[in-house]
């Protein structure tokens, strides 16, 4: 990636945070988030290289049409009452974002790597697919970071699933996994401090170091 303010991989890994308030601007040109979500896809690592995890980028119109269905299918889940009360100004801020990343598991692919994965490891099948699916879903995470975007994870599927595929005609074998919405954060927003709910000393060991 070519842009001259690129933090490196260990600066954006510190600088990630969950970013819910942006502005509908980018650091980059779409074409190097385009490269970016492409080459997530070539290079992060999926067991046996299944290949399962599918990526939709969804930049402009195409991103606000995305936060239009969301809200139009919570709006007929919940009553258009509560939606107000609770959720509109959640939906509206992530319509507010510069673009989202769809990612999605073939489910033709993962039943094609459930039959031809050896006896042993089937029964690891559905557990290696969602860490082939985190790892890229991190990969693009801290990649946008490191083009100095904001970035957060939401979950909105299955309920807007069938939507998302009609509207941009995508494979009925595709399930909707998150949505990662991206975009200049708003300048007014600080993440607080990263909280620890068990010390770093019960979650790592370190044996050997010299
Ligand atoms: C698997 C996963 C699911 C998450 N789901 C959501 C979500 O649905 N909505 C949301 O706003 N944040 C979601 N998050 C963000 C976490 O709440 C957040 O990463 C965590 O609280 C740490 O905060 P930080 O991202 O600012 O470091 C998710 C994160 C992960 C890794």
């Amino acid at each position: 990636m070519s842009s001259p303010h690129t933090l490196s991989f260990i600066e954006a890994t510190e600088a990630r945070r969950s970013v819910r308030s942006l502005i509908p601007k980018s650091t980059v040109p779409d074409k190097e988030i385009v490269e970016l979500v492409r080459q997530a896809l070539l290079v992060t690592p999926t067991a046996f290289s299944s290949q399962t995890v599918r990526a939709t980028l969804l930049l402009h119109d195409d991103h606000a049409k995305l936060w239009t269905i969301t809200g139009d299918a919570l709006k007929a889940k919940i009553g258009q009452e509560r939606y107000d009360a609770t959720t509109k100004s959640k939906i509206e801020a992530f319509g507010q974002g510069y673009g989202t990343i769809l990612f999605w598991d073939s489910g033709d692919a993962v039943e094609n790597f459930r039959e031809n994965c050896p006896k042993s490891y089937k029964d690891k099948v559905d557990e290696w697919v969602h860490h082939g699916m985190g790892i890229c879903q991190y990969h693009l995470w801290v990649g946008l970071v490191a083009f100095g975007l904001g970035v957060n994870l939401q979950h909105y599927n299955p309920l807007i699933d069938e939507g998302v595929r009609k509207e941009w005609n995508l494979p009925a074998d595709w399930r909707l996994r998150a949505q990662m919405v991206f975009g200049v954060a708003a300048p007014d927003v600080k993440p607080g401090p990263r909280g620890q709910k068990y010390p770093i000393e019960e979650r790592f060991q370190a044996f050997g170091a010299q």
